[in-house]
């Protein structure tokens, strides 16, 4: 009897490397936004942080895993627009899980708060003044692009589902 060959899955290293960012994004992106104005910043849980360097770290080893292997092929019918839109998404996220926390990492670089990385040590400071342009720059940055960030997500996951339960593709199951 033959055997009825799966989905062309994504390796195992990238999908692991996939559901803990996008966990620890999701997480970052929610106390981000939640966050509470403490005097000079509005600092978000401390935690906030210490995920967002982890995400840089994790985010570094998945750009360098991902230049070794090409993503499986799509289905015949994925239309070309639809994998340009997935390209342009997928390299955009790549961008923000580096753009993200470099820009936290230069602000608060420049302020009196440590990067305690959850208590265990501290994350070294960039040696930077609230008086250097880059500084304000990224403020902004973060802020902006956190929403953007959290916009592009929603389709991400709004387009992963829906490919899976109303159009009942491969999609997904490309990722478990
Ligand atoms: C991928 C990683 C990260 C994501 C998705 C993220 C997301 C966000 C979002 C959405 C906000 C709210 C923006 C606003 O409403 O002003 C925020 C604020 C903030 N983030 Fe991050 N962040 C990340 C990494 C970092 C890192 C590494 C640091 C510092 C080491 C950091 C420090 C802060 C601080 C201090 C604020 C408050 C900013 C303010 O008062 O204007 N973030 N972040
Ligand atoms: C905000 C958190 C997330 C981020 C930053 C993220 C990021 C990415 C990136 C960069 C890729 C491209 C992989 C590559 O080709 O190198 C990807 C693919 C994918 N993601 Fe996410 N993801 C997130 C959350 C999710 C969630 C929650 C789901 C499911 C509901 C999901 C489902 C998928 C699927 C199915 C693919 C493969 C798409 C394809 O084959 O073209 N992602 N994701």
């Amino acid at each position: 009897m033959a055997s009825i060959p799966g989905p062309v899955r994504y390796n195992q290293t990238a999908r692991a490397l996939h559901w803990i960012i996008a966990a620890l994004v999701l997480l970052n992106l929610v106390t981000g936004l939640l966050g509470e104005t403490l005097e000079e910043l509005q600092i978000p849980a401390p935690s906030h942080l210490a995920t967002g360097i982890l995400i840089l770290l994790l985010s570094l080893v998945r750009l360098g895993w991902r230049l070794t292997w090409r993503a499986p092929p799509h289905a015949a019918d994925v239309s070309p627009l639809l994998r340009k839109v997935a390209r342009v998404t997928h390299l955009s996220f790549y961008a923000l899980m580096l753009v993200m926390p470099i820009t936290g990492w230069i602000f608060v670089s420049a302020s009196k708060y440590p990067i305690s990385m959850y208590g265990l040590f501290l994350w070294p400071k960039l040696p930077l003044t609230k008086a250097m342009p880059i500084v304000g720059a990224a403020t902004e940055a973060h802020e902006i692009l956190g929403y953007g960030f959290a916009a592009l997500a929603a389709l991400h996951i709004g387009a992963a589902l829906y490919y899976h339960f109303a159009l009942k593709d491969q999609t997904l199951r490309r990722m478990l």
